[in-house]
C-alpha cells in the first residue's frame, strides 16, 4: 500500500500532466474521457483524497455535500470556476484551487483572433476558398471593418482583459474598459475607465468580453445593451457564453446592428444556439482559448502545484476556498 495521496483526474489531460500526476499520486484516470455526471463524480471519488477536474464537471452545493469526507481538495484545470459552488466548498472545508496566469496570453491571442476574424469576414472568406468558389480578386467583395485606430471596449480588465489591451495597442486602438474597480495607472496604461459598463458601450466600436461569469454578468449583453453599441460594432466573447443573450446577439448580427461576432464560448456548451450557424458574419471557435500545448501543460502543472502544496501542509497558490 502506497502512502501517496489518491487523486481522481476527471478528464483526459495532456500526457506530461498525467505523467507528473502518476509520479506523485496514486492516480485514478478517466481513460476513456467519459463525461462524469453527478453520480459518477460521487462514486469515483468515494476513496480519493483529491480531485483534479475541469470546467466540464459541475460541483454544485448538492454534489459537494455528497462528496466523501475523505476528499480534501478539488483543483480545477481552468481559470474559470463558475462550475464550483465556492460558498458550499468553504462551508464544507473543501480546498478549491484554479489556474490563473498561465492561460492569460493564449486566451488573449484568441480574443484578438475573434475580433479580427469577425471584423475581416473570416467565415465567408474561408468558405469561399474551401468550396473553391473564388473567381478572381476584386475591389469590392468581402470588405470588412478596419480595426486599426478604432475604439475597443473591454468588459473585465483582469489579467486576460489587460493582455487583450496590450495586443490591441499594437493596432493603435483606443482602449476603454469597464471593471468592478479602476485599475492603477501602471495597470490600465491610460485606458479610459467606466464604472458603469453602459456608459462604455456607446464608445465600443469593438467590444471584447473578458469578465467572469457571475450572477451579475449573466446575459449582460442583452438587446438593451446591444442597442447602446455604435452601429456596426464588432463583438467578441472569449470569457463565458452565458454573459451574452444569444437570441439578442444573433438578431443584432442578422440586422447589421452588429457587423460581426467572434465567439469562443457558448451558453450551455458544447450545445450552442444554432442561430449562429445562419450568420455569415459569425466567426465561431469551439472554446480553444487556452488550447496550446504549452498552455495546457502549464495549466496541469499549476493545478498539481496547488495539490502538492495541500498535501505537503502548505498553502496552495491559487486558493479559492
Ligand atoms: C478556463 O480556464 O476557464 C478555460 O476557459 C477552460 O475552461
Amino acid at each position: 500500500m502506497s502512502d501517496r495521496p489518491i487523486l481522481l483526474v476527471t478528464r483526459k489531460l495532456p500526457d506530461a500532466v498525467e505523467a507528473r500526476a502518476a509520479r506523485d499520486y496514486d492516480t485514478r484516470f478517466n481513460t476513456d474521457d467519459s463525461q462524469y455526471d453527478a453520480d459518477a463524480l460521487i462514486s469515483n471519488s468515494a476513496d480519493v483524497d483529491a480531485i483534479l477536474t475541469c470546467s466540464t464537471e459541475k460541483f454544485t452545493a448538492d454534489i459537494i455535500a455528497r462528496l466523501s469526507p475523505r476528499v480534501r481538495a478539488v483543483a480545477t484545470f481552468s481559470v474559470g470556476y463558475e462550475h464550483i459552488d465556492i460558498d458550499a466548498a468553504k462551508a464544507r472545508g473543501l480546498i478549491v484551487t484554479n489556474t490563473p496566469d498561465v492561460l492569460t496570453n493564449a486566451t488573449a491571442d484568441i480574443a484578438l483572433l475573434c475580433l479580427l476574424g469577425a471584423a475581416r469576414r473570416q467565415h465567408e472568406s474561408t468558405a469561399m476558398m474551401r468550396e473553391n468558389r473564388w473567381g478572381r480578386w476584386d475591389a469590392t467583395s468581402l470588405l470588412g471593418v478596419h480595426m486599426t485606430g478604432k475604439r475597443l471596449g473591454i468588459l473585465g480588465m483582469g489579467r486576460i482583459g489587460r493582455a487583450v489591451a496590450k495586443r490591441a495597442r499594437a493596432f493603435d486602438m483606443e482602449i476603454h474598459y469597464s471593471n468592478r474597480s479602476r485599475l492603477s495607472p501602471d495597470l490600465d496604461q491610460g485606458a479610459i475607465f467606466y464604472q458603469n459598463p453602459e456608459e462604455m458601450l456607446p464608445q465600443a466600436e469593438f467590444l471584447s468580453i473578458n469578465c467572469p461569469s457571475t450572477p451579475e454578468t449573466h446575459h449582460f449583453l442583452n438587446a438593451d445593451r446591444i442597442a447602446l453599441l455604435p452601429d456596426g460594432a464588432v463583438v467578441a466573447n472569449t470569457a463565458r457564453g452565458d454573459i451574452v443573450d444569444d437570441d439578442a446577439l444573433i438578431a443584432a448580427a442578422a440586422s447589421g446592428k452588429v457587423s460581426g461576432v467572434g465567439l469562443d464560448v457558448y451558453e450551455g456548451e458544447p450545445s450552442f444556439n444554432t442561430g449562429y450557424l445562419n450568420l455569415p458574419n459569425a466567426f465561431l471557435l469551439p472554446h480553444i482559448g487556452s488550447a496550446t500545448v504549452d498552455t495546457r501543460d502549464a495549466m496541469g502543472f499549476r493545478a498539481l502545484d496547488n495539490l502538492d502544496a495541500v498535501f505537503s501542509g502548505g498553502e496552495p497558490f491559487d486558493r479559492l476556498a
